[in-house]
């Protein structure tokens, strides 16, 4: 499979994952409820962890015809997430569009995302039992951890990796890590499978989320739809400042503690100066290495499965993650 035929094979799965989702929120009465879930749901997305679901599903054979609704419960999750994301963060741009609590405020946004959260939780255990069920609570409860675990960060000038990393496992690798075991878990896959899975989820969604934090100081906010350098202007550290830090020279790391011991105007206005001494002491190359070696080992996860083809769009999604620009 090549890379056209790749993309083209997840668009597909892609456009499926809409269809069925299109299907499902039908049966939301508040006018109001379906505009805000509409907006979080079919303004953009890139589809990822509903994708895993399948493509990990259909690692032992062709998955069962419920599999499209199993999967979309991992992208409402992902939505609410992002919905409450964007209360939190208090963000106004995501994916290209202003969000939710910027149109509608903040009290329905909190509701509509309780509300996509409790039907994913109803799909999961309705189309995959109480294993489904407790595959996407537990990813939620380490969602939430997280989050704490970030706001206690948050009163901490400097940060180390072993936290950041922390972080990042619970933020993103749970719900990664549960959409592909979930996947193996209703094609009735051995328990050696799902380990293998999780192995895969796990480091693939720690690498997504170093990507993410990379794009956010590199990428063209044409393409990522948000802001650009939004991390550095929170004080929030992530993995290439991280390693600038742990190398820079004492002058030059006062300059960056210094920034991050200022206001947030002040950071946003140095922010080149920033990036300047990110690239000096290969904090970007630094961090993408690490996603690069998270990569390798994700793939490494799935050397169970041998040489099996249904193995390549896993391979290839994982690929992508590293190569995206948006
Ligand atoms: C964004 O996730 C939030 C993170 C965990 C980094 P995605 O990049 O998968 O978001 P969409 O759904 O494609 O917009
Ligand atoms: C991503 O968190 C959202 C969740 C995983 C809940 P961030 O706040 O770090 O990411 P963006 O930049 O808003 O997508
Ligand atoms: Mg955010
Ligand atoms: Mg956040």
């Amino acid at each position: 499979m090549n890379n056209a035929e790749l993309l083209a094979a997840l668009k597909e799965q892609g456009a499926r994952i809409d269809a069925v989702m299109e299907e499902d929120l039908a049966i939301i009465q508040s006018p109001m409820l379906a505009e805000i879930i509409r907006h979080a749901i079919f303004q953009g997305g890139k589809r990822i962890r509903p994708l895993l679901t399948l493509l990990a599903a259909s690692l032992v054979g062709p998955p069962p015809a419920d599999t499209a609704r199993l999967a979309i419960s991992f992208e409402y999750l992902h939505a609410a997430s992002l919905l409450h994301d964007d209360v939190i963060d208090h963000a106004i741009l995501r994916r290209g569009a202003k969000t939710a609590n910027t149109i509608w405020g903040m009290e329905p946004v909190i509701l509509a995302g309780d509300y996509l959260h409790a039907h994913a939780m109803a799909l999961a255990s309705e189309v995959g039992g109480p294993a489904a069920m407790a595959l996407i609570g537990r990813a939620t409860a380490a969602m939430v951890e997280s989050e704490f675990l970030q706001m206690h960060n948050a009163r901490e000038i400097l940060i180390s990796e072993e936290k950041y990393f922390q972080v990042l496992m619970g933020k993103t690798a749970a719900l990664i890590a549960a959409a592909c075991e979930a996947g193996i878990a209703h094609s009735q896959g051995s328990p050696d499978q799902r380990l293998a899975l999780r192995t895969y989820g796990t480091n693939l969604g720690l690498a997504f989320q170093i990507v993410d934090d990379l794009l956010d100081y590199l990428g063209d906010p044409a393409k990522t739809g948000k802001g650009v350098g939004n991390d550095f202007q929170e004080g929030k550290m992530t993995l290439p400042l991280i390693k600038t830090l742990a190398r820079a020279e004492a002058d030059d790391r006062e300059v960056l503690v210094a920034l991050l011991k200022g206001t947030p105007r002040e950071r946003s206005r140095q922010l080149a100066t920033a990036r300047t001494l990110m690239e000096k002491y290969q904090g970007f190359a630094l961090a993408r290495a690490q996603a690069e070696s998270l990569l390798r080992q994700a793939l490494t996860g799935l050397a169970i499965f041998g040489e099996a083809s249904a193995k390549e769009p896993l391979t290839g999604l994982a690929h992508y993650v590293l190569s995206r620009d948006k």
